[in-house]
């Protein structure tokens, strides 16, 4: 089978790593890719949002799986205009992309489909906005409608932050049209983790349990990123709460979706917050999350390629999805600034020494080949991972492997884990 993959950082690289695997799978292309896939895959010369390019890709070689990584070719409708084509495609249509591109329309389908999220009100003019902020006071969070790479989340500690906030997304427009629309809403506590499930419309099944690491620096300082770090599985999802979840989030979604008229097919994924009233909804993403892909499929025993069919076919429910028991763990190396402006083209070394230990493998983020050297080309430059018996040993593995790899400005966090391990309660208990 030949197979196409869209999209280029680490969780591009783990999704060719375990498609590889798959007895099936005779060829794996991936748009753009970066110089790590390209060890595994054949690269090609096109952007994630070139669809029409892309379809022609996949028609002139007969492509017969084509994966989406990246949430801004679903939202634009990379998965209608395949199925327009009559190609195979692993993600959801646009509508059911609307899910992660609109938190608005996530808001009222949740609030239409009694799902549980956290108290919201909608704005388009900042005054209006700035009333109801001082009416309500600090905390609150503020949030633009639209795909914001993660960057458009002002969790505001006081009310000048909060307008301070509005000011940025609906008078200065930064975000632009991602921005006209916002979200001012309750501040939740808890403890916060990641249920993804594979769908085809009418099954969920969830996948084990993920955690990553958004702030930038040790003990969740500094700005938010897309994802410093992960591990799997998270303690504080345990079976009654994940059946709870199941129950009262991701079966309700996709069946609410469904009286919409929209079927989706691919993955959800529910960002939650666990508070003392239960798990409440703080996002939905409509793929694998990046980091949380690289730790999740490293324990996905299952050919991921009979998976993905199933869901294209709509053949879900009988499928039977089995998991390794180890844990896995993932430290993401940064090039010095980001998630602010950063420089690329610092060259790396000690990659070699980290692949050859084992239960470690180096996914990468944004990397590239230049002459006989590799050189950093992204913000997230190498999600370096490893799996073993507990989080710990896992974890250890990592950091080896991390403590081989140079490159100029390398920035990477120290306390990966670190809420798992003082939890102590690491058991198989947790999945
Ligand atoms: P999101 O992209 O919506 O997941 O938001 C990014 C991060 O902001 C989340 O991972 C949370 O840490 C935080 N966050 C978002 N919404 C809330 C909320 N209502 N209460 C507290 N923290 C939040
Ligand atoms: N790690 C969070 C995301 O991929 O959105």
């Amino acid at each position: 089978m030949r197979i196409l993959i869209v999209g280029s950082g680490g969780r591009e690289h783990a999704l060719a790593w375990k498609l590889k695997q798959s007895p099936r799978v005779s060829q794996i292309y991936c748009a753009p890719g970066n110089a790590g896939i390209a060890e595994i895959a054949q690269c090609i010369n096109i952007n994630v949002e070139e669809i029409e390019r892309l379809v022609g890709f996949a028609r002139e070689h007969q492509i017969e799986l084509t994966v989406v990584g990246p949430e801004a070719p679903l939202a634009a409708g990379i998965v209608d205009a395949f199925n327009g084509a009559g190609l195979p495609i692993f993600g959801p249509v646009k509508a059911a992309a609307r899910l992660e591109a609109s938190k608005i329309f996530a808001k009222e389908l949740m609030r239409k489909y009694q799902i549980p999220t956290a108290e919201s009100r909608t704005f388009t003019e900042a005054e209006q906005a700035m009333a109801y902020i001082r009416s309500k006071g600090a905390p609150l969070v503020v949030k633009a409608d639209g795909l914001a790479s993660g960057k458009g989340v002002v969790v505001a500690k006081t009310v000048a932050e909060a307008e301070e906030a509005v000011r940025r997304m609906l008078v200065a427009a930064e975000f632009g049209p991602a921005g006209a629309r916002i979200i001012v809403e309750e501040f939740l506590t808890g403890e916060e983790v990641s249920v993804l499930a594979f769908t085809d419309g009418t099954t969920v099944i969830p996948m084990v349990s993920a955690q990553d690491h958004k702030a930038v620096y040790d003990q969740d300082q500094g700005p938010n990123t897309g994802g410093m770090g992960a591990y799997s599985p998270a303690p504080v999802l345990t079976p009654e709460l994940l059946q709870q979840v199941e129950r009262e989030v991701l079966q309700p979604t996709i069946a609410g979706l469904r009286q919409e008229g929209i079927i989706y097919q691919g993955i959800l994924y529910a960002g939650l917050m666990i508070t003392a009233e239960g798990p409440k909804v703080l996002e939905y993403n409509v793929r694998f999350g990046d980091p949380e892909c690289q730790v999740i499929l490293p324990r996905l025993e299952s050919d991921l390629v009979e998976i993905m069919l199933a869901v294209i076919n709509r053949k879900l429910a009988g499928q039977t999805i089995t998991w390794h028991e180890h844990h896995a763990a993932c430290v993401v190396m940064t090039s010095a600034g980001y998630p602010g402006p950063y420089q690329q083209g610092k060259i790396i070394t000690g990659l070699a020494e980290a692949a050859a230990l084992p239960e470690v493998y180096v996914f990468h983020g944004g990397t590239s080949a230049h002459g006989s050297h590799l050189v950093t080309a992204g913000g997230r430059v190498l999600a370096v991972t490893a799996w073993g018996k507990t989080l710990e040993a896992a974890l250890n593995k990592a950091y080896q492997g991390v403590s081989t790899i140079k490159f100029d400005g390398a920035h990477y966090r120290t306390d990966i884990g670190h809420r798992a391990i003082k939890a102590g309660a690491i058991s198989l208990a947790s999945r």
